[in-house]
């Protein structure tokens, strides 16, 4: 059994998800996504009128939530009390404002403990902003994943618009500048590389040189 724990941060849109999903799938290990289970929370918060300041309110919240990440052959699901909300929780609504959830000191300790129970002495690709910094640590491999924010803009922009959906990235570059700046300042685990952590420019790589890239270096530590 492969029991390779792999760390993989980075700023917003950077292509975490897309590439760790795939490092997962070809190592045979799981992948768990942290970003999705901040969303999940803030989508529920703003379901349940709960002011994204109060961090005793939210807290609570969460500690009556139950979170599930589900792999499906569709891609994983967020399964929040019950319900599939893979999909509502990739709105403008709850992206612009999930940076503020994540700000909060006792909201990302009960995060953090739930991210690591997932991992249980198994393999793991995780993707976030303080997996290699707070929730493992001793990963066997750290991977810092950065993108200039034009490239990273454009890459959303011609993702929204494959799908259909209304998008102009003037506005996308400045969420993500927003978000960036947010996750970047806070107090409590802000986004930052791991002392340990390799990092990888994709501005000018494809996803499957990416992969490809990261592949080689776990291989390197097997
Ligand atoms: O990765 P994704 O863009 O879905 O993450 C959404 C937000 O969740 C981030 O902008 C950040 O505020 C928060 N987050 C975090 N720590 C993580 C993962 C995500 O603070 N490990």
């Amino acid at each position: 059994m492969n029991t390779m724990t792999i760390a993989i941060d980075g700023p917003a849109a950077a292509g975490k998800s897309t590439v760790a999903k795939k490092v997962a799938e070809k190592l045979s290990i799981i992948y768990v996504d942290t970003g999705a289970m901040y969303r999940a929370l803030t989508w529920k918060a703003i379901q349940e009128n709960v002011t994204l300041e109060d961090e005793t309110a939210l807290t609570e919240l969460l500690k009556n939530t139950e979170l599930k990440l589900v792999q499906s052959p569709m891609g994983q699901k967020v399964v929040l009390n019950g319900d599939d909300v893979s999909e509502a929780i990739r709105t403008n609504e709850v992206t612009n404002q999930v940076s503020i959830v994540a700000k909060h000191k006792s909201v990302r300790e009960e995060m953090v403990k739930r991210q690591q129970e997932l991992v249980e002495e198994q393999g793991v690709v995780m993707d976030g902003r303080d997996i290699g910094t707070h929730v493992l640590p001793n990963a066997d491999v750290k991977i810092f994943m950065i993108a200039s924010v034009e490239e990273r803009a454009e890459r959303r922009h011609k993702e929204n618009k494959q799908k259909g959906y209304e998008s102009n990235l003037e506005e996308i570059k400045s969420d993500i500048r927003k978000r960036d700046e947010i996750d970047s300042n806070r107090k409590t685990a802000p986004l930052v590389k791991a002392e340990d952590a390799i990092e990888v420019d994709t501005t000018s790589l494809s996803i499957e040189e990416v992969v490809d890239k990261i592949i080689a270096i776990v291989k390197e530590k097997q």
